[in-house]
């Protein structure tokens, strides 16, 4: 960032904090629906700053981890780290600060202005460690080296400290469930397709991984599900139990369909996928999958969003589907509606999701409440 767009940065988070405390001390006003697509403020008036983010819920409080983003366009790089907010009714939001700083040296894989996005946290039981995977690209790379990192803390909003980045499952070969029809199986002596190609001229390094999430079972196994492939194909990859690696064990998912912004939920035994398409920074159609294994088959149900701009996610990207605490079919759909000309400047989607049986349906609310979950 140089100076103007960090004078730029702060006058508006200032005036933006000014404004509200004007309104009537914002951080006595509590917040009581979610209205996605606006400013969202936290405890100290300013806009809630956890990009592509995720959600851990953790003795009875949720905490919120997304990328830091500054203004401008130069605001998608990681100039400051990974945001921490915690609630404990999903409306309001305090601020924890930054949990995962990038370093000041250029050479360590999270120096300051490299690419750190999707960061998610869950908790290791066998641990008690707190561990963060995110998508990073290294300083100056672009996103060239597509690579998983990780970081572990004691305290769940941090200080987190990096452990490593790379490319998950090197020299493995997918895991072949029974029921894999040949046609899926890659062979790397003479590659069937375009992503098949890339799969095997990763295969010695290990696999490309960008857009992200975790999702931890009931038996407590942990799984990291990433775009790679040049974004042609998602991995779902088993963690080893400590959660801070692969343990080689992963499958592909909708093969060379280009599906983005992945987050995995369970529900009623079922597990479910939300994702996008590949545009950038662009929206596009969001796109469901179930499956009744983790191993798969993750069978492809096309867009679960209905009603005007459905075709593309109503201008946002999935990142996390959010299980309500305490009630029974409540998830809400998390989304981000980028801006990439002045990042610090992007909106949350949040989005009820209803099931009609074994089906997800999300439908547009200018502003609701948890009254709409049932039970
Ligand atoms: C779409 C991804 O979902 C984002 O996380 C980010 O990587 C942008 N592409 C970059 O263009």
């Amino acid at each position: 960032m140089n100076t103007i767009q960090y004078i730029k940065s702060k006058l508006k988070t200032t005036l933006l904090a000014a404004g509200m405390l004007c309104a009537g001390l914002y951080s006595e006003a509590q917040q009581k629906v979610f209205k996605p697509g606006q400013i969202w403020p936290d405890d100290k008036g300013v806009h809630i700053n956890a990009h592509g983010g995720g959600i851990l819920y953790q003795n009875g409080k949720y905490y919120w981890f997304g990328e830091h983003k500054v203004a401008g366009d130069a605001g998608n790089r990681a100039m400051v780290g990974v945001h921490c907010y915690s609630s404990t009714d999903l409306y309001n939001w305090k601020d924890e600060g930054i949990a995962l700083s990038v370093s000041d040296d250029p050479k360590n894989d999270i120096a300051r202005g490299c690419i750190l996005e999707r960061p998610k946290v869950v908790y290791n039981k066998l641990t008690k460690k707190y561990v963060m995977w995110f998508h990073l690209e290294l300083l100056g790379k672009g996103y060239a080296a597509a690579r998983a990192g990780v970081a572990t803390s004691d305290r769940v909003t941090g200080p987190y400290t990096f452990i490593k980045s790379y490319r998950p499952n090197a020299g493995q070969m997918p895991f072949y469930p029974p029921f894999t029809g040949q046609s899926e199986k890659v062979n790397c002596a003479a590659p069937a397709s375009e992503t098949d190609g890339f799969f095997c001229r990763d295969l010695p390094g290990g696999q490309m991984a960008r857009d992200m999430t975790v999702f931890v079972d009931d038996d407590g196994k942990a799984y990291h599900v990433f775009s790679s492939e040049e974004n042609y194909t998602l991995q779902l990859a088993q963690l080893t139990p400590d959660y801070t690696g692969h343990t080689g064990k992963f499958i592909r998912i909708y093969i060379g369909h280009q599906t983005e912004a992945p987050a995995l939920f369970k529900h009623n035994g079922i597990y479910y996928m939300i994702g996008s398409g590949c545009t950038g920074w662009a929206p596009n159609a969001a796109r469901w999958f179930s499956a009744k294994s983790i191993w798969g088959p993750w069978v492809y149900h096309g867009n679960p969003c209905k009603g005007a701009d459905s075709a593309i996610t109503y201008g946002g990207q999935s990142t996390h589907v959010l299980p309500v605490a305490g009630k029974k079919d409540a998830f809400i759909f998390m989304a981000d509606k980028w801006t990439p000309k002045d990042a610090i400047d992007g909106r949350y989607l949040w989005l009820p999701i209803s099931f009609k049986g074994n089906d997800i349906e999300i439908d547009w609310l200018d502003s609701w409440d948890l009254g709409v979950f049932k039970k």
